[in-house]
């Protein structure tokens, strides 16, 4: 892969995706151009991964073939105003902004430029992340193939429609806190039951991980694997009955609607 790739933004996201790149001997690191705001943050991952440091976001454009745009959605605004000009439609914009549509970012530029929309999620950081992934004209089939391939170095990519990214950030962009959530319950009901802490995290923290991996490696619906621990009047189905009353499933749905809803209405206010 002889492309330049540069980042403006290299916090959180920009970062994970420089190291999953990286890692995976997808690039090197000279191919990486980075510039970030934040001048503290910016030497230090450029010091941590070896990339170069752009003098500017304008010369991240300069230098580079594919752009990641991994800045906030309430900075979007300005930084596109600063790069469109130097902008050239052989270029792949890379938008991570959550609820800023593609539409939306093309408004900035004097020609029809190729962009992307992604929305990853936190496990990117460790190679375990979920992108989903929007493409419009004009980038092409092969273009979409080879981004879904550098995006395959920190995540698994499903490709949707551009309007479904929504519904993406409610069951994958956002959830990693809901899990987080459901471990830290679930190792407080440890420490109640009299468990100590640490240990408590690590029976809560496993059990979430083999239950994830059994569905996706046995292939096996997850209602069939719950009913595979539930035996007649045992204590899964005791404590299966105590979610239902609860309406766990539904909190978890509203919790889905809500966050979609809020990406919407993100969307709606830049738009206007
Ligand atoms: N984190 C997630 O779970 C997640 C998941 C999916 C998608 N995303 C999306 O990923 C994007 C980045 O999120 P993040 O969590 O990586 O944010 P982040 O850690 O705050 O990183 C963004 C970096 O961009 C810098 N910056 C601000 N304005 C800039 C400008 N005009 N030019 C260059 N750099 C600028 C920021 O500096 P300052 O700190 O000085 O402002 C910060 O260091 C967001 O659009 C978010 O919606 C995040």
């Amino acid at each position: 892969m002889d492309k330049r790739i540069g980042f403006i933004g290299v916090g959180n996201m920009g970062s994970a995706i420089i190291q999953g790149l990286i890692e995976s001997n997808m690039t090197n690191e000279k191919q990486i151009y980075g510039f970030d705001y934040n001048s503290t943050i910016l030497k230090e991952k450029a010091l941590q991964f070896g990339f170069n440091i752009g003098k500017d976001n304008k010369n991240i454009i300069e230098q580079s073939d594919i752009v990641f745009l991994a800045i906030k959605p309430q900075v979007i605004t300005e930084v596109l105003s600063e790069i469109s000009d130097f902008a050239k439609p052989g270029q792949i914009f890379i938008s991570m902004a959550a609820g800023i549509s593609i539409e939306f970012i093309k408004y900035f530029f004097n020609f029809d430029p190729k962009i992307i929309r992604i929305m990853p999620n936190t496990p990117a950081l460790i190679g375990e992340g979920m992108t989903g992934m929007a493409t419009k004209s004009p980038v092409s089939y092969e273009e979409t193939l080879f981004i879904k391939k550098l995006l395959s170095s920190f995540s698994i990519v499903e490709e949707v429609e551009e309007n479904l990214l929504d519904a993406v950030t409610a069951i994958s962009g956002s959830s990693p806190a809901y899990v987080d959530l459901f471990i830290e319950s679930l190792a407080d009901g440890g420490v109640l039951l009299g468990l100590p802490r640490d240990k408590s995290y690590i029976f809560a923290t496993q059990a979430v991980i083999g239950a994830a991996k059994m569905i996706l490696e046995t292939g096996k619906h997850p209602g069939i694997l719950k009913d595979m621990v539930c035996s007649p009047a045992g204590t899964t189905i005791a404590a299966v009955h105590q979610l239902e009353k609860h309406g766990f499933r539904n909190a978890i749905i509203e919790a889905m609607i809500a966050a979609e809803k809020r990406s919407k209405e993100m969307n709606n206010l830049f738009e206007k």
